[in-house]
């Protein structure tokens, strides 16, 4: 039987350490077996239903690229384009895809959302970013982190994730520092930082498995001796327009930028971000804001450090694919 046959993949905390650390292997396996092509597939005659209710570059070719890989078909759903949300409710649509497909894939909004297919759908399905939370990105940070640490346990690993803590990628660093034992620090003004009670849960969990959450507004204390700097956008898809000018300005002591790379203390320090990341003004949105802002140098990292050697960013989005592979292969492989 594959390693979590017919499980979901919803948020972090629905798994144990070890069945984590089962996925991370996996993931480093296929990833060895793309690249020295010994690739096995296993999902052969699968057909696999992409729902995107907002925008993806890395989840989606992930989605899809891991499918072809291991001999299965995908269908992308699109924002527009199909009855979902406007004119069929999830609980009608987990019931009709899941008579015709044997795994589902959600982006969109509320985690209430992918709840709802999972238990209607009869077919496992996995979460590719909600407004709460995105677990398959932490797997890929997870290997990432790994990969430029090699040897090393990632319990103790020293993680500082700056910016808008609160939102979906905060939410998933904490479930992942619960249960791989990381040193995080959350570090961000009171008003950006997550919900007491998810904290206070991780936070539990976190010393039980050998590792350590805390919050500060203050830069220095947060990254000191920090392994990673980890950032995300300022503000995340689905958010209204209006809540820009306030939170950029809450957050603009926070951006990685040269100074607090020093400011860790450790020349060996890497810088990871899931992305898309605004550091230049080369699209729309970055230039628009750029402007507006005045932040012509990047907004949540400066271009000077996301271009640089300390940035393993590109080896994060590689690693979407090989983690969100090893997903898939765990809950539908064909042994
Ligand atoms: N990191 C991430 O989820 O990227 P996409 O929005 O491009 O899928
Ligand atoms: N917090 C970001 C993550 C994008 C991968 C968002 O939800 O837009």
């Amino acid at each position: 039987m594959s390693l979590l046959s017919k499980r979901h993949f919803l948020r972090l905390l629905d798994f144990t350490p070890s069945e984590i650390s089962s996925l991370l292997k996996l993931s480093a396996e296929l990833k060895a077996a793309k690249k020295n092509g010994t690739e096995k597939a296993s999902l052969q005659g699968k057909n696999i239903a992409l729902i995107f209710e907002k925008d993806s570059t890395r989840t989606r070719c992930s989605f899809e690229v891991a499918a072809y890989d291991q001999g299965a078909k995908v269908t992308y759903l699109g924002p527009s384009g199909s009855q979902i949300g406007h004119k069929e409710s999830m609980k009608d649509t987990a019931r009709v895809l899941g008579r015709m497909y044997d795994g589902i894939q959600y982006r969109g909004f509320g985690q209430d959302k992918v709840e709802i297919l999972a238990q209607y759908a009869g077919v496992p399905v996995w979460n590719g970013l909600t407004n709460e939370f995105h677990p398959t990105q932490l797997l890929a940070d997870l290997l990432t982190m790994q990969e430029h640490l090699p040897g090393q346990p990632l319990k103790g690993m020293r993680l500082a994730y700056l910016g808008d803590t609160r939102n979906n990628m905060g939410n998933s660093l904490l479930e992942a520092a619960a249960l791989c034992g990381l040193d995080l620090r959350l570090v961000a003004p009171s008003a950006c930082w997550p919900e007491a009670e998810l904290v206070a849960t991780c936070q539990h969990l976190a010393k039980e498995n050998g590792g350590n959450i805390t919050l500060t507004e203050d830069i220095a204390t947060g990254v000191k001796d920090a392994d990673f700097l980890y950032t995300d956008v300022w503000v995340s898809m689905g958010e209204p327009k209006e809540v820009w000018k306030e939170r950029i300005n809450l957050l603009r002591p926070y951006q990685v930028n040269s100074a607090m790379l020093a400011l860790t203390g450790n020349p060996q320090v890497k810088f990871l971000h899931c992305l898309p990341a605004f550091h230049d003004d080369q699209t729309t949105l970055g230039k628009q804001m750029a402007e507006e802002y005045g932040l012509q140098g990047g907004m949540e990292v400066t271009d000077e450090v996301f271009e640089s050697s300390y940035s393993v960013v590109f080896d994060q989005a590689e690693n979407r694919l090989h983690t969100i592979k090893a997903v898939m292969v765990a809950t539908l492989g064909n042994d």
